[in-house]
Formats: structure tokens, C-alpha cells, sequence
């Protein structure tokens, strides 16, 4: 990310609230091993990327949260 906004500076702007906010908040809830904690943090956290493209007029990428595993590996 760091080296993103150093290449694209016109969106440095941007990118504060998800490099200060949204990435450590993500962290905390993958470290926190509670699982309600993690949908919660992972749904504001979609919501931040597609903030993020609104904000930089390409709302058109709208990201969700996947609901189907996507590899070849199948849980039961
Ligand atoms: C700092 C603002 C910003 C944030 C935060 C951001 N994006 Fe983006 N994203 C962009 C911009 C701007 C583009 C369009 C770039 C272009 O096409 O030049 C883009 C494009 C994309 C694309 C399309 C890439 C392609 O060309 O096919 C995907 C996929 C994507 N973002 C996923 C995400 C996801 C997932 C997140 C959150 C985890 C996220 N983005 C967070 C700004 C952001």
C-alpha cells in the first residue's frame, strides 16, 4: 500500500482512512480469533474499499464479500 500511494500520489487522499483505520482494524478482529468479531470488521472493510472507488469515480469496481468458496480445494 505504501508504495502504492507513493506511485499514485493524487490518491494518497484517499487511501488515509483505509492505510490509518480500515487495514489495523482488520488486523485486530483476524487476531482477535473471534469469528462475529471478524464478519463485522470484514463487512466494514468491503465497505471501505468500495468508499475508496467512489471516492476515486470507479464505483463500477464493487467489491463483496465472496459467497462461494473460490478453489478447487471443497470443504464439506
Ligand atoms: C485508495 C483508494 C482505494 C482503495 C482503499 C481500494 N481501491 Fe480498489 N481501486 C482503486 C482505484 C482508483 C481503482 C481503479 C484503478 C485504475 O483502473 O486505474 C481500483 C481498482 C480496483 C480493482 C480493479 C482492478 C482491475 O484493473 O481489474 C479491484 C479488483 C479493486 N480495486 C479491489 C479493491 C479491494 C478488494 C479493495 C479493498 C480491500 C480496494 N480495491 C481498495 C482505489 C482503491
Amino acid at each position: 500500500m505504501n508504495r502504492g500511494l507513493e506511485r499514485r500520489p493524487a490518491r494518497a487522499e484517499s487511501a488515509q482512512h483505509f492505510v490509518n483505520h480500515a487495514i489495523p482494524e482488520m488486523e485486530q478482529a483476524v487476531e482477535s480469533e473471534d469469528p462475529e468479531h471478524f464478519m463485522r470488521e470484514f463487512e466494514n472493510f468491503t465497505q471501505s474499499c468500495n468508499t475508496c472507488h467512489a471516492a476515486e469515480e470507479v464505483p463500477h469496481f464493487n467489491v463483496k464479500i465472496p459467497d462461494v468458496r473460490q478453489s478447487p480445494i471443497q470443504l464439506d
